[in-house]
């Protein structure tokens, strides 16, 4: 029997071209080349499944054209990649990589957090560039992040490990905005406190975003959130670069309407807004949350098992549109 063909959309781990080739007929990408979308189609429209990654975008048109298609497994737990109702009604299902990544990426959203408060990018270059000649009072003083207010604004999975680092760890003050609130003994846990959004801007020292990036999302952090927010205030962004409107951000940050932001996701990406290039007050990173080397083996792994179990046993392992799978 043939097996099923695969498209690796991106450069992925060799052992998972290798795993995948036991099972399937597998067409990768090991150059790691920008297609675009004409690109994709023309490798994907004989193809049974696709392993993709956030930047490999699947919308109505290439499932048009990809008639073949039955599931697109993303090495990623964000899935804005995928046009998900345009699937489902294709039939195509979609999975993501949730709760492999968590960890990691709570130990990120913490990190960006203290080096964005404690100016620990800032004051590494000036010492690189060989202008550390005396010790000062006041050199690169910053915020305290011990004891204060940690805000999150998104608390799914992610947010809640950021909410227990910062309430075991740091003695932070947590407080939380989210869709629905978390349930008593899930609050209780991570000792988080459901506030409205407005109050979230206004009492958070530490500001985080974690929530997924959707239509309903998209520039939910603009000039008149900032104007909310303490001058003394960190923003960090881990989620997608379109929650934050990043010309405000931008403007914000040069007049010290804010404290300081640390960015791990950009608009644009990769391509960066030129204003932020300009700033000292920001700390910017290739989205790399989830990049530590066991993380990002158990992401590509999960993606593939996901191909595999769908292909032998007709479901995903963390599907996003389950209705497509017939009983
Ligand atoms: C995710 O898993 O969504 C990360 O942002 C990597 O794309």
């Amino acid at each position: 029997m043939n097996k099923p063909r695969i498209l690796v959309a991106r450069c992925v781990f060799p052992e998972t071209i290798a795993h995948l080739s036991q099972h399937f007929e597998v067409e990768s990408n090991q150059d790691d080349q920008d297609w675009n979308g004409a690109e994709l189609i023309e490798r994907l429209r004989d193809k049974d499944g696709a392993f993709t990654t956030g930047s490999v975008r699947i919308d109505a048109a290439v499932l048009a054209a990809c008639p073949r298609l039955k599931i697109c497994a993303n090495m990623a737990v964000g899935y804005n990649n995928f046009d998900l109702d345009a699937m489902t009604a294709r039939g195509v299902l979609g999975t993501n990589t949730p709760d492999v990544l968590t960890d990691t990426t709570a130990d990120f959203g913490f990190a960006l957090l203290m080096a964005t408060a404690r100016r620990i990018c800032e004051s590494e270059h000036y010492l690189r560039a060989g202008k550390w000649t005396k010790w000062r009072y006041d050199m690169f003083a910053g915020t305290d992040v011990h004891g204060s207010t940690l805000g999150i604004l998104g608390m799914g999975r992610i947010g809640q490990g950021i909410a227990r680092r910062g309430a075991l760890g740091f003695g932070m003050k947590v407080v939380y905005h989210n869709r629905s609130r978390l349930n008593a003994a899930t609050e209780a846990d991570c000792k988080a406190h459901y506030v409205a959004k407005e109050e979230l801007f206004r009492t958070a020292d530490h500001l985080v975003l974690v929530l997924p990036y959707s239509a309903a999302s998209h520039h939910v952090v603009g000039s008149a959130e900032i104007a909310l927010m303490k001058p003394t205030a960190t923003l960090v962004n881990i989620a997608r670069g379109g929650i934050v409107d990043e010309n405000a951000l931008v403007q914000a940050l040069r007049d010290g309407r804010i404290a300081a932001a640390g960015l791990d996701v950009f608009e644009g990406e990769p391509k960066v807004n030129p204003g932020l290039l300009t700033l000292s007050n920001v700390v910017l990173t290739p989205h790399i949350a989830s990049s530590s080397v066991p993380t990002r083996k158990a992401m590509a792994r999960l993606a593939a098992d996901n191909l595999i179990e769908f292909f032998s046993k007709g479901r995903g392992l963390t599907p996003l549109n389950p209705q497509v799978i017939k009983a």
